[in-house]
């Protein structure tokens, strides 16, 4: 997908083509160790059952996707969604390898790709969703999707405060390098679903009924000390700030991630307490 002008999420699409697809593909594996718990709150929470069909929303590189069809495997069907070329590229490899017949992934936008109408039975995100410029109108379309059971389970992250895996690296590093702006509020982001309320209102304003956003609390990190130093200078707002900062910056940032991860330290690798909403909706798409 080749963004425009006017695609409305042309920012979105230039970023997640750019070095930051390129980074969650050359990271995917520790990535998927990290978050694959996390996702499992929203598959499990859906109650899914073989022979359903699934759309997984900012599907990146495929490990829910395949996920999902193993647990609607015969006969369920699913769809992968995402704007970015290398993640998705690297997910049809990954398809390849697993089989799955019935599961494809699509190129598009989310937020405004016509999807098949009343053509599932599950919306699912694992942190696909915070990245919409218009959330209450890519839900909309996520709804239409739905059929009259259909029903919509995805996590996000909550505040950054919520998240200590963001918060105490964030602290330590922002003392050796400026930290740049926050994202305009309400805009596309990380943590743009952060406020519960917010999220609530975006999904009544898209139509959906029964919303229940849940706070669920879980550790995460590197499985050691380099592991989580090297994610940590690799993605996020470290990396991005890294990147318009003096190159010499890097010793001394690296060196206070190291005493900051130092104390999260056990058997596991790093763990630090990290902070989602388990939101879970029905379509109300009755007939
Ligand atoms: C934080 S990554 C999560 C990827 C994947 N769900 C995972 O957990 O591994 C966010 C994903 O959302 C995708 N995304 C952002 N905006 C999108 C949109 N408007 N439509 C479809 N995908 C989008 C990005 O390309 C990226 O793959």
């Amino acid at each position: 997908m080749s963004s425009t002008a006017n695609d409305v999420n042309a920012a979105q699409i230039e970023h997640w083509n750019g070095p930051a697809g390129e980074t969650w593909v050359k990271l995917q594996t520790r990535l998927d160790a990290q978050l694959a718990p996390l996702g499992h709150l929203a598959m499990d929470g859906a109650g899914l059952r073989p022979g359903e069909s699934v759309l997984d929303v900012g599907c990146g590189t495929g490990a829910t996707t395949l996920e999902l069809s193993r647990r609607v495997s015969p006969n369920g069907k699913v769809v992968g969604i995402d704007i970015s070329r290398p993640m998705l590229s690297f997910a049809r490899q990954r398809l390849e390898a697993a089989g799955f017949p019935q599961t494809r992934f699509e190129e598009g936008d989310a937020q405004t790709r016509r999807l098949s109408e009343g053509g599932f039975d599950l919306v699912f995100s694992r942190f696909g969703v915070m990245f919409f410029a218009d959330p209450v109108a890519a839900f909309k379309n996520l709804r239409a999707a739905l059929n009259e059971r259909g029903r919509l389970s995805f996590v996000c992250w909550r505040r950054v405060a919520d998240n200590p895996w963001v918060a105490v690296p964030m602290a330590a590093a922002f003392q050796h390098i400026p930290q740049p702006p926050p994202s305009p509020p309400g805009g596309p982001g990380e943590f743009s679903f952060a406020e519960r309320e917010r999220v609530h209102d975006i999904l009544a304003r898209a139509g959906f009924k029964d919303i229940t956003i849940e706070a669920k609390d879980m550790l995460v990190g590197g499985a050691s000390l380099d592991v989580t130093v090297d994610t940590t200078l690799a993605m996020g707002p470290i990396a991005a700030a890294l990147r318009e900062a003096d190159p010499v910056k890097r010793e001394p940032v690296a060196h206070a991630l190291r005493q900051a991860f130092a104390p999260y330290e056990n058997a596991d690798g790093v763990r630090l307490g990290a902070g989602v909403w388990l939101a879970r909706a029905r379509s109300g798409n009755q007939k």
